[in-house]
């Protein structure tokens, strides 16, 4: 019998409707090519399901979810419905309840793209965001409502436990690739939860001695970022920092259309969840030319969990090789249509003998 893996599929809002179908259509091709099955289960949660339902997803929604062998989501949000809403009752209890706690986002500058900055031919980092707790929290509230002394309090969640697998899963990571481990913080202005990351963070590295870490405050990593993106190999990140370094990295390698992120649980006791980082940019949703990149490789990560690293490996060959011959959507300073790279993608996945 073939391998089979069972897929929750949720394009969500946005261009996330366009590129999610986009990366299907050649991820279906790709485990054809490879032998295997991806059995898709379309679920039509998002901003239209509320609407209609006053939720995001149905009661049993989670339960749903727990089934599958991961789940591939586009994005979430739309402008007319509060983000609380949106995100508070679909991405993040899913990231939650599934206890993904590492968000892993590779960037590197792909071929054919104009670097923005200098030094970004070189950019080839992951960033590992710890993904359920810190700045994350529903802890808090807001007091005297509509009145002109209304406050609001919001308490950031640091545990030994949440900062010490995701040090521990970067520093692996690091010692896999060129050994050099970066820490964001910002001990020097927030003094409880921060000096507490710094003294984990280190605390986890005695198990590591051949990694380096680099303690960074998160604002000079930002302009670090951009002022030598190439001398950077591991990020490791609270929820917050991680999530704006994200779309930082993913602007310098080109454009945030491009990039993956896995939701992880990592032990495999729950399914993980692969998206792009970016959103569901109504700004361009309906045109048709959205970037497929970040959905596409989102799609690379989910295949290499599965157990399929060659079939990742000739997906992301596919749209690399696109890239390279100048095909380039809007955001990368091209014309082409999410549906004309997408074309290009599977002529590539089409054309090739299947690689072992
Ligand atoms: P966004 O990532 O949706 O868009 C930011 C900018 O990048 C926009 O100009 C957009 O057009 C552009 N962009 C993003 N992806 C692109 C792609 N694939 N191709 C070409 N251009 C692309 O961020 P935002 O505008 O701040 O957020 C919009 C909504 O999405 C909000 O409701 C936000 O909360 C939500 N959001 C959801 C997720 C998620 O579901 N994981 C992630 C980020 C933002
Ligand atoms: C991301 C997004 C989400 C986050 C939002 C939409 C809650 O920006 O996945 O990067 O901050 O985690
Ligand atoms: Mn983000």
């Amino acid at each position: 019998m073939t391998r089979q893996y069972d897929i929750a599929v949720i394009a969500g809002d946005g261009i996330g409707l366009e590129v999610v179908p986009a990366a299907l259509r050649c991820l279906t091709l790709v485990a054809e090519r490879h032998g295997f099955a991806l059995n898709l289960t379309e679920y039509p949660w998002g901003s239209a399901y509320f609407r209609a339902h006053g939720a995001m997803l149905p009661t049993d929604g989670l339960d749903r979810l727990a089934r599958h062998d991961a789940i591939f989501l586009g994005a979430v949000g739309d402008p007319e419905i509060p983000d609380v809403e949106t995100l508070w009752g679909l991405l993040i209890p899913i990231r939650r309840t599934f206890d993904q706690y590492i968000n892993l986002r590779p960037v590197r500058t792909l071929p054919g793209i104009p670097a923005r900055v200098v030094g970004a031919e070189d950019l080839d980092l992951v960033i590992v965001r710890e993904n359920v707790e810190g700045e994350y929290s529903a802890v808090g509230g807001r007091i005297y409502r509509g009145e002109p002394h209304e406050a609001a309090m919001q308490e950031a969640v640091f545990t030994r436990r949440g900062i010490s697998r995701a040090a521990r899963y970067a520093a692996e990571l690091a010692a896999g690739r060129r050994g050099l481990l970066t820490s964001a913080t910002k001990s020097n202005g927030i003094v409880h939860t921060m000096p507490f990351w710094d003294e984990v963070v280190a605390e986890t590295m005695v198990d590591f001695p051949g990694v380096r870490l680099d303690k960074v405050l998160i604002d000079a990593l930002a302009a670090k970022l951009v002022l030598d993106p190439g001398a950077f190999d591991v990020i490791v990140a609270s929820n917050l920092f991680g999530d704006i370094l994200s779309d930082l990295a993913g602007a310098l390698a080109g454009s945030i259309g491009v990039a993956p992120s896995g939701n992880l649980n990592p032990e495999k006791r729950h399914p993980s969840m692969f998206e792009p980082v970016h959103g569901s940019a109504p700004d361009i949703a309906g045109l048709g030319v959205a970037n497929p990149v970040g959905q596409l490789w989102a799609g690379a990560m989910m295949l290499d969990h599965l157990g399929e690293p060659a079939a990742a490996g000739e997906l992301t060959a596919a749209f690399e090789a696109c890239l390279a011959d100048g095909l380039r959507t809007r955001d990368l300073g091209g014309a082409a249509s999410t549906g004309e790279f997408t074309d290009g993608v599977a002529a590539r996945l089409a054309a090739e003998p299947a690689r072992a």
